[in-house]
């Protein structure tokens, strides 16, 4: 009897073991991704738009670059800085070409992969701390362009500082669930048919993760989408980070703040908002007054 038992018991945890495996299997990118990154013609100069928009230098540049550091220096991907969270400590890994301690032998199929879903060359799911839920909606046009850009960065040997993250969270496997929960292909607010807010909204849903701070999370770490850039707690532990589009600012004021970090009563942006500013200040002008346009937007027409 205990022998059946107990049979039975290895029969539903080999069922339970299959179940999860199936269910946590990293995604691939679709054949018409593949195609379309293959097809694209490449452009870096187009690639060090896409990396300033997408905010890369915000986490993998060196931890002890001061605010307002020279492009160049901020193009240094060493990685290193610390991203604390209710799951542990997250360290940003070195990505520069290095062979070794980057990812300079990388080939473009893996660097779209690791972006745009998450996964390693290994097939091992990342932490979201790395934010591909918001990369997920870059065109592969643009990701191309990116990895043509990389090519263009210095290598540096920094070597990469392991997460401080306990188990179960150390289990990266685990995150396969999570991502059938929190990797959403839609964006999270209805599509505009004008071409400034249709643009506004690309930059802000796939390349700027505004709503990775902005937008407050559940208590598995997943973006509430209801509360699409509600505001949210400061992970940093200070105060609140600002619901958006601010109250009583105008689309050309949102504007001004993301070339210049001056609001309109002339404070400037503190915290981790002062490195959004420096990425923000150097994409094209154009591109930030359609972010403006996209959050006012928001304004009178709220949450889906
Ligand atoms: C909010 C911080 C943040 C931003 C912004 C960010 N990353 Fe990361 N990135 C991380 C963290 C943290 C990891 C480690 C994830 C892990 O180990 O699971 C990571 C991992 C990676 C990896 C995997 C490296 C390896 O050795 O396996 C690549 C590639 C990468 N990021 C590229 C990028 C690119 C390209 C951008 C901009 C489009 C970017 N990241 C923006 C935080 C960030
Ligand atoms: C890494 C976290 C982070 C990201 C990413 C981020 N923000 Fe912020 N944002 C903040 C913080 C923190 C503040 C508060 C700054 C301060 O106190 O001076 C802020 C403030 C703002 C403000 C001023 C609000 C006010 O009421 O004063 C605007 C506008 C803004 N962010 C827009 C954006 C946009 C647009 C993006 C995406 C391109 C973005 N933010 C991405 C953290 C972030």
């Amino acid at each position: 009897m205990i022998g059946r038992l107990a049979g039975g018991v290895a029969v539903l945890a080999v069922l339970a073991g299959g179940a999860f495996w199936m269910l946590t299997q990293p995604a691939s990118l679709s054949d018409e991704t593949l195609a379309a990154l293959s097809a694209h013609d490449a452009d870096a100069q187009a690639g060090e738009a896409v990396f300033w928009a997408a905010g890369c230098a915000s986490c993998h540049s060196a931890p002890d670059l001061a605010p307002g550091a020279a492009p160049e220096a901020r193009m240094v991907l060493t990685g290193g800085r610390s991203f604390p969270s209710d799951f542990g400590t997250f360290y940003a890994p070195n990505i520069s070409p290095d062979p070794e301690h980057g990812i300079g032998d990388w080939t473009l199929p893996q660097f779209a992969h690791a972006v745009m879903q998450g996964v390693s060359p290994e097939g091992a799911h990342y932490y979201p701390a790395f934010p591909y839920t918001t990369y997920i909606h870059a065109t592969p046009g643009d990701i191309a362009d990116l990895w043509a850009f990389w090519q263009t960065l210095p290598a540096d040997a920094t070597p990469s500082r392991a997460h401080d993250v306990g188990f179960p969270f150390s289990f990266r496997r685990g995150l396969g669930l999570w991502k059938r929960f929190n990797l959403h292909d839609d964006y999270a607010t209805p599509a505009f048919d004008d071409a400034e807010l249709a643009r506004g909204q690309y930059l802000v849903e796939a390349l700027g993760h505004c709503a990775e701070c902005h937008t407050p999370r559940d208590a598995l770490g997943g973006l509430e989408r209801g509360q699409w850039l509600a505001g949210a707690p400061n992970p940093a532990g200070e105060g609140r980070i600002p619901a958006l589009p601010p109250e009583g600012w105008s689309a050309f004021d949102i504007a001004a703040y993301l070339e210049t970090g001056f609001t309109p009563e002339f404070d400037t942006a503190g915290g981790e908002m002062a490195d959004v500013i420096d990425n923000m200040s150097r994409i094209a002008a154009p591109d930030r007054a359609a972010i403006a346009a996209y959050l006012v937007a928001l304004r009178s027409s709220p949450n889906p």
